[in-house]
């Protein structure tokens, strides 16, 4: 699931991201990495609805397999979703978008013994304002047995 809010004067109610899961039932989640953050922040730009943002921002496009809808290439992981809900919000233009996941891609340099392994990369986190964080360390905890 996202969340999204506010709206373009040329999609109504919403932003481009809802307007087209309205049309077309399916989106594709992209996990974004350090190395593509600034393709990532231009295409939070407030471009028409007409743009195709993967040029604009000099992404190479996939093609999903279990959905009609395009992916980042470069991702390191992506979610291939199908339209279950979208929920309305109190406020405006505030949109819970639900979807399940029919297929998964994981980049073929991130699989490291049959396992996802996210230090091959560097993941990025949204914070506050313009602000991110680059996850450069990663550790793992083994989860308490019953008593
Ligand atoms: C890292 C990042 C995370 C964002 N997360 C959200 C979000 O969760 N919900 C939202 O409505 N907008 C979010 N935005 C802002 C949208 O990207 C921006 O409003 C964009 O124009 C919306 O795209 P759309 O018109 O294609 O839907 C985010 C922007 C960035 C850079």
């Amino acid at each position: 699931m996202f969340a999204s809010t506010s709206a373009k004067a040329d999609r109504g109610d919403t932003k481009d991201s809802v307007a087209n899961i309205r049309e077309t039932g399916v989106f594709a989640v992209n996990i974004v990495e350090y190395a593509l953050r600034e393709a990532m922040n231009r295409t939070s730009g407030p471009w028409a609805c007409g743009v195709d943002e993967f040029a604009d921002a000099g992404l190479e496009k996939g093609a999903c397999r279990t959905i009609d809808c395009a992916y980042v290439a470069a991702a390191p992981a992506v979610l291939e979703c199908k339209l279950t809900q979208i929920v309305q919000l109190d406020g405006t233009a505030n949109f819970v978008v639900f979807g399940e996941v029919t297929g998964v891609h994981l980049r073929d340099n991130c699989i490291v013994d049959g396992v996802f392994d996210v230090t091959r990369f560097s993941p990025l986190a949204r914070l506050g304002y313009t602000d991110y964080a680059a996850v450069h360390e990663v550790f793992s905890m083994a989860r308490p047995e019953a008593d």
